[in-house]
């Protein structure tokens, strides 16, 4: 088994070193923010991810975790970089920490392979190949290993792969770290690169894309009387579809979509082309989220100023405290601006909404948030919430108004409560059997 260094300790970076571990390699997870590496040497994880906590107390006699660059980078032969590249303001991936991440290593001749796990723009590897040649550092291979966990599964994700992809320039170092994933059962896909790294972009796009879609065809289902979720049903079927990413709702978030979607956009344009079906992808997004504000004003009056909202779930999605992108940023911050008075609850992402987003109360449990609402949006769907107790909400909301934004809710049985509910691109109806 190889010894490996992880450099940023954050979601990819904590599960790599989880799920390598639990493969057998010994390795050291370093992470230049002193806080979170404090939390993670006294037994602490400092993000929630389902099983990471027990994976890692499992193997923590295989992983060390430092803030000190020499010591990590000098103690291992695979660097995995596994490092934030958030969006600028221009929508490109900002790759300092990258650079950081390079500036870092140590000009000695020791036998190292840097592996790229984070996302970056298509042609970042060739110039930090460059960059090493310029600085002498003959003796770093370079790797694109591109990451394509979720937030929520990560563990299962990374454990039973669907692919593994290593793009390199050198054949033999390709196999070296296709190596490292023995005992994950998936194919691997070894290429340039370039491609490599496009394989990651086009995959992100390629899957909002699906949801921008399906999100278009749920607003025409509204507009018609059409059901979405028996349309999507009905796509899915077809194989050359599946039923996968067809799920209507009020948008997707999270830390990876959205800034790998503007960042391909920006990486074409940088390079000449103009990626016309991705700025509909992006615009599809952001109406609808904002598209919650018209429902809820159709039923409470377009006047949402001191009318009490509850956010049910704040999350990008569920199982995760990454509020990165959520809908419920966009939302909160919007209700906000109508003078609502809005109320938040999540299981697990209160603490990193509440930086975000001032001005929002938060609430202990869903049922706090809901005490005296005059409306109730599903934002989330956190599985406590499938089996909330609609009767008692309906004794403490103020007005039983609810839009399910994730349309999971059984619409029919809120209806018979005597709640008004509506979902996305959906209307209480019975379904036809042939
Ligand atoms: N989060 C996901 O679901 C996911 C999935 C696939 C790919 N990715 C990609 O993986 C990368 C990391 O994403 P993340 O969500 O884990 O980010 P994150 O923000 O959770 O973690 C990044 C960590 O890197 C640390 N860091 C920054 N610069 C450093 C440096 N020079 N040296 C050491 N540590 C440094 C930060 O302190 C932080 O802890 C991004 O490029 C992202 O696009 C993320």
């Amino acid at each position: 088994m190889s010894r490996l260094t992880v450099v940023g300790a954050g979601y990819v970076g904590l599960v790599t070193a989880a799920c390598m571990a639990e493969l057998g390699h010994d390795l050291v997870a370093m992470d230049l923010d002193e806080a979170k590496i404090r939390t993670l040497n006294q037994g602490g994880i400092p993000i929630y991810e389902p099983g990471l906590a027990e994976l890692i107390a499992a193997n923590r006699q295989r992983i060390e975790f430092t803030s000190d660059p020499s010591h990590a980078y000098s103690s291992s032969e695979f660097l995995f970089i596994c490092v934030d590249t958030p969006p600028t303001p221009s929508g490109d991936a900002d790759l300092s920490r990258i650079w950081q991440a390079i500036d870092n290593l140590p000009p000695d001749e020791g036998n190292h392979v840097l592996i790229t796990k984070s996302t970056v723009p298509v042609g970042t590897g060739g110039h930090v190949q460059a960059e090493l040649a310029q600085r002498g550092y003959s003796h770093i291979a370079y790797v694109s290993n591109p990451e394509f966990l979720r937030e929520g599964s990560a563990i299962a994700d990374f454990m039973h792969a669907d692919r593994v992809v290593v793009g390199a320039d050198k054949p033999e170092v390709a196999r070296r770290v296709a190596e490292l994933y023995a005992g994950i059962d998936c194919p691997v896909l070894t290429t340039d690169v370039a491609s490599a790294e496009m394989i990651k972009y086009a995959s992100n796009a390629f899957l909002a894309t699906k949801i921008s879609f399906i999100n278009e065809i749920a607003n025409v289902c509204e507009a018609t009387g059409a059901d979405v979720k028996v349309v999507a049903e009905g796509m899915g079927l077809d194989h050359r579809i599946g039923p996968h990413f067809l799920q209507a709702g009020i948008g997707y978030g999270g830390s990876c979509f959205p800034k790998d979607v503007s960042a391909l956009k920006q990486i074409a344009g940088n390079s000449g082309y103009h990626f016309q079906l991705l700025n509909a992808v992006i615009e599809v997004n952001e109406l609808q989220k904002r598209r919650v504000i018209g429902k809820l004003k159709r039923h409470l009056g377009d006047e949402l100023r001191g009318k009490q909202i509850a956010l049910l779930g704040l999350a990008f999605k569920p199982n995760t405290d990454d509020i990165r992108q959520a809908s419920s940023v966009v939302l909160a911050g919007r209700l906000l601006a109508e003078g609502a008075h809005v109320v938040g609850y999540d299981p697990v992402a209160i603490d990193n909404m509440r930086e975000t987003v001032p001005g929002v109360e938060y609430a202990a449990s869903s049922m706090d948030a809901l005490q005296g609402s005059d409306a109730c949006v599903l934002v989330t769907e956190w599985e406590e919430f499938l089996d909330l107790d609609w009767a008692q909400a309906k004794e403490i909301m103020a007005q039983h108004i609810v839009v399910d934004g994730r349309n999971v809710l059984d619409a029919a049985a809120l209806t018979a409560l005597g709640f008004t509910c509506e979902g996305v691109g959906t209307r209480p109806r019975r379904r036809h059997h042939a």
